[in-house]
């Protein structure tokens, strides 16, 4: 800890606490100073897990945190977010920026007014594999990127999380839940998306939770659990995006990009790090392992949001992408219900690269979170 280090706190003590508290005590940057949530008994049991000070809402809000972290689930992100910059504190915000493009807006433009910056995950795109691959589209390995495919499969979050039942309303599903990690991983490579087309489908309108603890329960759903989109990108390039909570297992890949002189397969946009595979025309396929930021590192986004702060330069992980890429989400829930593709008003520039020396930055130590 050090003089400079910037003071923040966690509004939301549920499933993805421990990932962050763990996380932001690798960064030297960061002081976490307290945690609340609308349950206090959540809030006193995640505080004393992690020897934290368990802060009334209102005590919260009004202590010395530069950045507040909410960790609610999305359909309380407006709430939460506008409380937070309304007093006065900077928002970093779990995904995605809100439950709805007209909500994350609304976020937005108080965050302007208030002359206050949001940050937003995921920042998995500031990891080792993320980084690697955009060095690689940068450097032009894979020359113009004309198409790819993006594909988010899995059986649902029934059986592992409290509280499932959240990933089956509007602002969460397999796209809004999901997704976003991969639509965020194509933006910062790629750029801006133009258009979107849509196609969704729920397999089965109530689900049982099909082991754990909750076994039998039955969770009605009221988003889409499986959805197709195409994506336009104002580059040129065209990709598919398959999202879904219906599929047990499949052999796709999460995402390959083609280009005019070779093709890129990346990980899991989900995870820091992860092997990439890149060729060029027709030739075999090389592995490239990355270096830096490779574990597991919830928080990165809020040290370089803190740092950014400081040096008064734009974090990466911004408010803007995010919104952009909520706007993206969105349009493709109406395309579907709609029928047509549509485009987005939305555009975001892309984050400026992770370069040498920044883990140093940010006071980065390992400490196997
Ligand atoms: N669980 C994961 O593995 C995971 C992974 C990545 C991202 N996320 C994201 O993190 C966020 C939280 O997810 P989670 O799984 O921890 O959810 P959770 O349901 O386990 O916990 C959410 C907590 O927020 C509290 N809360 C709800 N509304 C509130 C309000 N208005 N004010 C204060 N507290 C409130 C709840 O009491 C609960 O303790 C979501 O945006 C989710 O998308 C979760």
């Amino acid at each position: 800890m050090t003089n400079q280090s910037t003071a923040v706190a966690i509004i939301g003590a549920g499933d993805i606490f421990p990932a962050y508290a763990k996380g932001l005590a690798q960064f030297g940057n960061l002081r976490l100073i307290g945690v609340a949530d609308a349950r206090p008994d959540a809030a006193q049991g995640r505080a004393a897990e992690f020897a934290l000070p368990c802060m009334s809402l209102d005590h919260l809000l009004g202590s010395e945190a530069e950045i507040i972290i909410n960790l609610t689930p999305p359909q309380a992100h407006r709430a939460v977010g506008e409380a937070v910059l309304k007093a006065g504190k900077h928002l970093y915000t779990e995904k995605p920026l809100a439950g709805s493009y007209a909500d994350g807006a609304a976020l937005l433009a108080l965050a302007g007014a208030c002359g206050l910056r949001i940050g937003c995950a995921p920042d998995t795109f500031l990891g080792g594999a993320a980084q690697a691959a955009r060095a690689l589209v940068d450097a032009d390995r894979i020359g113009r990127i004309v198409a790819g495919q993006a594909c988010m499969m899995e059986r649902g979050p029934d059986d592992w999380h409290p509280n499932p039942e959240v990933f089956y309303r509007p602002g969460a599903g397999p796209l809004m839940d999901m997704g976003v990690y991969y639509l965020t991983q194509l933006v910062q490579l790629l750029g801006p998306i133009a258009r979107v087309s849509g196609m969704a489908h729920t397999s089965w309108p109530v689900r049982q939770i099909p082991r754990g603890p909750r076994r039998g329960e039955s969770i009605k759903v009221e988003t889409p659990t499986h959805l197709v989109a195409g994506l336009a990108f104002e580059q040129g390039a065209f990709i598919t995006l398959s999202t879904s909570f219906d599929v047990w297992k499949h052999k796709s890949s999460h995402i390959e990009l083609y280009g005019e002189g070779g093709s890129l397969v990346l990980p899991d946009p989900n995870q820091f790090g992860g092997a990439i595979e890149v060729c060029e025309d027709d030739g075999d396929w090389l592995a490239q392992a990355p270096t830096a930021f490779t574990g597991r590192h919830r928080g990165l986004g809020v040290a370089d949001m803190a740092d950014a702060l400081r040096a008064s330069r734009p974090h990466r992980a911004s408010g803007e992408m995010a919104l952009h890429v909520l706007e993206a989400m969105d349009a493709i829930l109406r395309a579907a219900e709609q029928h047509r593709p549509l485009s987005l008003q939305t555009r975001c520039a892309r984050p400026e690269p992770v370069p040498a020396g920044f883990a140093d930055s940010l006071q980065y130590r390992e400490q196997g979170a």
